[in-house]
Order: C-alpha cells, then sequence, then structure tokens
C-alpha cells in the first residue's frame, strides 16, 4: 500500500466513510484513526499498531455537544470541565451508550470521549456523521509521533494516509479524567495539568494506571520507549553511574554537550509547556544516535512536569 501525505480533508474523509485508516493530526500527538462505529475498521487500528485489544480507544468528536450520542449520562463536573478546556487535551470516560462498538472499549462498560484541539481534525470530524476512534499513531509500545514525518517513518505502507496538521502544539497525549461518586478521577496525566483541573473543580483524586490496575487499561508500565536502554533520575548520580558509557542526554535546561555524544534541552528558559512540546521529538533524536545509553533527567514535580515524568518513567528500562 502507498502511503500518501496531505492536507485533503475531503480524501481522509472518503478513506474512512469506507472502513480504512487515517493519520490525523491532533493539538497532543497524531491519532491513527478510523470511524468508531465499524467494529471492522477499528479492528485495522489494532493490527496496524500490534496493539492488544484489551486496550480501549478514545472516541473523538468535533463537539462536546456530541458526547450524549455516545454515552447514556454526562455528570455536571464532565460538562463544567468540558467548557473550559475542550476542545482541548482531555479526555472524559463515560458511561457507553450501544452505538459504540466493543472493541473500541475492550469490552468495557465506558468510553473515552474527547475533542481535540485541532481546526483540521476538527474540521474533518465535522464532515463526518460518525466519530473517530484513535490511539496515538505509533506502533504498540513506541514513542508517540508528534509531527507527520514521524508517522510516515513509522507507518510507511501500512496506511492510505497522512492528514498532516504540522507539529502537535501541547506534544504529549490528552489528560485522562472520570467522575466517581461526584469526584474527579484523573486516570492519565496529559496536557490538562492537575493545577488546572483543581482550579476548575477544587479537588481531584488521581488513580494513575499501570499493568496492575484495571481502570485503564491501556496505561502499561513499559511505553513510550526508545530502542536504546534509557535511564531516569538525577542527572548528576545517571552521569557518574555511567561514566564509561556511549551517553544520550535530555535534559531540562541545562546544556551537557560535553558530557556525551547527544544531548537534546526541552526548554533553555525553563518553560515545561515547551518541554512537553519537545520531549517526544527530543527522545526520537536520541534513539536515532550511536549511543549505548539515554539519560533522562526527572524534572519539576508541578504542572506539566508531573506528565512528562510519567512518561520517562514508563520509557526507562528497568534496572
Ligand atoms: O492525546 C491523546 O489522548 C491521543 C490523541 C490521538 O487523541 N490518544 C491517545 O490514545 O493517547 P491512546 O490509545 O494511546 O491512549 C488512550 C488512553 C489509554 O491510557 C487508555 O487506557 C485510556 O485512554 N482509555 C481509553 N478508553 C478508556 C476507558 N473506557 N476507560 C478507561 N481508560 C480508557
Ligand atoms: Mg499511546
Amino acid at each position: 500500500m502507498q502511503t500518501i501525505t496531505g492536507t485533503n480533508i475531503s480524501k481522509a474523509a472518503d478513506l474512512l466513510v469506507n472502513g480504512e485508516l487515517v493519520a490525523i493530526p491532533t493539538e497532543t500527538v497524531y491519532g491513527l484513526a478510523a470511524n468508531a462505529l465499524n467494529a471492522d475498521a477499528v479492528l485495522k487500528i489494532f493490527e496496524t499498531k500490534g496493539r492488544p485489544t484489551f486496550n480501549p480507544l478514545i472516541v473523538h468528536v468535533h463537539d462536546v455537544n456530541e458526547f450524549s450520542k455516545y454515552a447514556s449520562e454526562v455528570p455536571d463536573l464532565v460538562r463544567t470541565l468540558a467548557e473550559k478546556f475542550s476542545p482541548g487535551p482531555i479526555t472524559y470516560v463515560l458511561p457507553k451508550k450501544n452505538n459504540i462498538p466493543d472493541i473500541v472499549t475492550g469490552g468495557g462498560e465506558t468510553v473515552a470521549l474527547r475533542v481535540p484541539g485541532h481546526a483540521l481534525t476538527l474540521k474533518l470530524l465535522s464532515q463526518l456523521d460518525f466519530p473517530l476512534a484513535a490511539p496515538s499513531a505509533n506502533p504498540f509500545g513506541y514513542i508517540s509521533p508528534v509531527d507527520a514525518r514521524h508517522v510516515k517513518d513509522q507507518l510507511d505502507g501500512k496506511i492510505p494516509y497522512i492528514l498532516d496538521g504540522g507539529q502537535c502544539m501541547i506534544g504529549i497525549e490528552s489528560t485522562v479524567v472520570t467522575v466517581i461518586d461526584g469526584k474527579v478521577v484523573v486516570y492519565r496525566l496529559g496536557g490538562v495539568s492537575l493545577e488546572d483541573l483543581v482550579d476548575v473543580v477544587g479537588e481531584v483524586e488521581l488513580r494513575i494506571n499501570n499493568s496492575s490496575n484495571p481502570n485503564s487499561p491501556g496505561q502499561l508500565k513499559s511505553h513510550y520507549a526508545p530502542r536504546i536502554p534509557l535511564r531516569f533520575g538525577k542527572m548528576d548520580a545517571l552521569l557518574e553511574e555511567f561514566s564509561g558509557k556511549k551517553k544520550a542526554i535530555l535534559s531540562f535546561t541545562k546544556n551537557y554537550s560535553d558530557d556525551c555524544i547527544a544531548n537534546q534541552v526541552l526548554s533553555y528558559a525553563g518553560d515545561l509547556h515547551e518541554a512537553a512540546r519537545n520531549l517526544f521529538t527530543a527522545l526520537r533524536k536520541l534513539d536515532n544516535s550511536e549511543a549505548e545509553i539515554i539519560l533522562a533527567e526527572k524534572f519539576p514535580e508541578h504542572g506539566l512536569g508531573l506528565a512528562i515524568n510519567d512518561r520517562l518513567e514508563r520509557a526507562a528500562t528497568e534496572k
């Protein structure tokens, strides 16, 4: 199959109507999309990514008003959050209606819904009479793509079309939340920070998932992993431990070029939004270096620093 990259929304729409896959840009990461109401089309996502089918997908719609078409209940707290953050990097897990096929939800009774904050994809969604199921457009377990080029590098020949919406402006996946007993519960840290959530709803509970926690089965512990082994922690200690090795270094503000063969500084200005935007591209670059090991620095534990640390922890190799 030939993979074409372009900005033709009608072409993308035609393919999706015909049950084909299209990579779509969002403000967080690129998604690998299919008609969420067509189980055969959705199955192709799992085959193409090599992703286990117990892992549920996010369903993308063009407007919050669409939620009630696919969710049997939309709590007031979700409406409050949506007013503030959607379209944007946040996903709501809600009780599902029967029109959502089991393959989308991993057989569960809930569906994850999101309005992506990207003009091209919102336009595409508003032209379709079905929502789009889309996980990140990377092979299962690898680094998420934040540029059309990254998708092409990994899925060339496997999908017919990549809708090119440029670089993803947030750069890290959406925050996944639900409402339990009148309280907002966070399943995955992402583009909307905990502080921003707390500002709007007062209090939130963290239930960040891993493979031993079934609430959000996609949150496997080993994820976002480069091919080169990665270690995560305090940079001084890591530098000492790996002094004899050919190193690549991922750092927040400090330049380590003299200590390694490849260094990516995510934000010289110390801006966590900029760091998040640069994270996955930087990891890819380091993974394409000749290093034996990637050393990644622990980020400040506030704002998007928490989501960045979560991704690096999952990318890290066990000791
Ligand atoms: O930013 C994003 O969220 C991107 C873009 C493409 O929208 N998508 C994305 O999809 O990151 P994926 O499949 O890589 O991650 C989906 C996350 C997983 O952690 C999964 O467990 C969780 O959402 N999820 C999906 N459906 C769920 C459900 N019904 N209940 C609990 N968690 C769910
Ligand atoms: Mg993913």
